[in-house]
């Protein structure tokens, strides 16, 4: 029986590797990557590692065997149409027989058109009858601190989410939910809402980042036009843009706050502070 990671060389991928490796044996641990120089470090220490593409249902044929627990990483290629290579994934997985999928889902409250392709994934995992966990991810921190360039450069946090909240946590903190769920037991058919322990506001943010900066950092509100207009300007293909602000309107709504407790429960200890993430990021 193996743990198989897809997404392995994705960032959330890594952190869940490296987490499980503390666990398990690596040779009980296979990495599902693209490229296999990517993942060479991974192979020196032992982790097997599969190399299958989404786009590509042929290159799953051999990935899962029975018994195995996998964890499919929700896909980033928006314009290729998600939902049918996680059903790829979610195919081979059957065909297999393995003991259970977990899938990187996105909270059961968010409206913005960003959750349309898990939800449609989360459809065809229950209708595939296998033994599944919705891991239904929320907000990274790392979706503002590692994007603090312009923040610093303007010193304006700008978005279109009001005085709307957000429950983040870090990369770190849904990789370990993810691993206590490959590894523990009684996760089978369990959905879990996952989000950071503290909620907290884009005004909230800029204070933070001014007091840790020692500079005056404001917050900006602004519509969800005029933020799709700054983010096309700085480059973003229009339909991405349109998705960030989608995510800003639904932050305004309230949709991104998660209050299940469910994050820390599974990891174990409390999820890391907002301050905490952008001390590191100020850091690196
Ligand atoms: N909750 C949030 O705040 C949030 C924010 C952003 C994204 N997400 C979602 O969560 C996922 C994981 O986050 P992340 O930060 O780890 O994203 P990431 O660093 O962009 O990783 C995405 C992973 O998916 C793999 N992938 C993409 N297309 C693939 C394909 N056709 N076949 C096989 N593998 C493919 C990538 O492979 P390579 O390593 O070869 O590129 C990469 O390993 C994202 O993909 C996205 O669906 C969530």
């Amino acid at each position: 029986m193996s743990i198989v990671v897809t997404g392995a060389t994705g960032h959330l991928g890594r952190h869940v590797v490296e987490q499980l490796l503390e666990k398990v044996p690596a040779d009980r641990i296979t990495a599902v990557v693209r490229d296999e120089a990517k993942a060479a470090d991974l192979a020196a220490r032992g982790v097997r590692l599969a190399v299958a593409d989404y786009n590509a249902p042929e290159t799953f044929d051999s990935v899962f065997a029975a018994g195995d627990k996998v964890l499919l990483i929700s896909g980033n290629e928006f314009d290729k149409g998600r939902p049918a290579q996680h059903q790829v994934v979610i195919d081979a997985a059957k065909a297999a027989g393995v003991a259970l999928l977990a899938y990187t889902s996105a909270p059961g409250a968010l409206s913005a058109a960003l959750a349309d392709d898990h939800r449609t994934t989360e459809q065809a995992l229950l209708a595939s009858g296998l033994p599944y966990t919705l891991l239904r991810n929320g907000w990274y921190h790392e979706n503002y601190t590692e994007n603090l360039a312009p923040v610093l450069e303007h010193d304006a946090v700008v978005a279109a989410a009001g005085e709307g909240r957000v429950s983040s946590a870090s990369r770190a903190d849904y990789a370990a939910a993810a691993v206590a769920v490959l590894t523990g037991e009684g996760h089978e058919n369990k959905t879990y809402e996952l989000g950071g322990d503290e909620a907290w506001s884009l005004a909230e943010y800029a204070a933070e980042l001014s007091r840790q900066t020692g500079r005056e950092i404001a917050y900006n509100s602004v519509s969800t036009e005029v933020l799709t207009g700054i983010l096309t300007g700085a480059g973003l293909p229009g339909p991405f843009a349109a998705i960030l602000a989608g995510v800003d309107a639904s932050i305004e709504k309230g949709e991104l706050v998660v209050s299940s407790g469910d994050l820390s429960r599974l990891a174990g200890r409390p999820t890391t502070p907002l301050s905490e993430a952008i001390t590191a990021a100020l850091k690196a």
